[in-house]
């Protein structure tokens, strides 16, 4: 049992607030009879209608957004009994992170039971780029940042092109602050792709993952994925190609 206006929300449909306006305004039916009453709980099967539209309330699918904040590790649960990624996100429903991000990393994650979607994200070549803020140890140079642009070695492997940017040195304290772009996965990629050039990434954020940002968000808040957000990340590992 779950209550109409998250259940909404979790399906992907809208927010949670924008539920409940749906819901006192009638715009919501359960089982084919108006429901106005914010507290009303719904079950997996119920037919669920919002503005005319009936909602797949068969699978229940649930697709999060996480600003996850440090000191969080990226599993489901930890031998050593450290908080974890889904400690934070309130469902009964089974959820798992899609990819990861390291236990000092802040930023975007993406949660959910969705094993389609989730492997297709996780595909070397699903292409989604994914956007981090990197500060690092010591003045980066130009030359560097062409080479992170066009690959640098790690294990052997060279990585694929990638955006970079800087966005600020300061030079009393002798750090940079880089934005750098990439669509592959590699553990811990940023920092190996730095370590790769000399420098030591000493605060690292994922800004953007394909078409989401962290608008709104403070670390350890998250949001529930609206349908088209969902919708479009299908699209966009349809479209690319490796
Ligand atoms: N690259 C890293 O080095 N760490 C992360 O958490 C994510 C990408």
């Amino acid at each position: 049992m779950e209550r109409l206006q998250k259940k909404i929300a979790n399906l992907g449909y809208c927010s949670r607030r924008k539920a409940e306006e749906l819901i006192t305004k009638g715009e919501v039916l359960v089982n084919g009879k108006v429901v106005t009453k914010l507290g009303t709980t719904v079950k997996q099967g119920d037919v669920i209608t919002v503005e005319g539209n009936i909602l797949d309330n068969s699978k229940s699918y649930e697709y999060y957004l996480l600003n996850k904040p440090k000191a969080v590790v990226t599993t489901t649960s930890d031998e050593k009994g450290r908080k974890t990624v889904t400690d934070i996100i309130r469902t009964s429903t089974r959820i798992y992170p899609i990819g990861r991000l390291d236990y000092d990393t802040t930023g975007i994650l993406l949660l959910t039971n969705d094993g389609t979607l989730a492997n297709l994200l996780m595909q070397p070549n699903s292409q989604v780029e994914k956007t981090y803020i990197a500060k690092v140890e010591g003045i980066i140079s130009i030359s560097d940042v062409q080479k992170l642009r066009n690959g640098v070695l790690i294990e052997g492997i060279k990585t694929r092109k990638a955006k970079v940017k800087i966005k600020s040195v300061d030079k009393k304290k002798q750090t940079s602050i880089v934005e750098i772009t990439i669509h592959e996965g590699k553990n811990h990629q940023i920092k190996k792709m730095f370590e790769a050039l000399g420098y030591k990434v000493v605060k690292l954020r994922r800004e953007k993952y394909a078409n989401l940002n962290l608008k709104g968000l403070m670390p350890g808040e998250y949001r529930a994925l609206t349908i088209k957000e969902v919708k479009t990340l299908y699209s966009l590992c349809k479209n690319k190609k490796d």
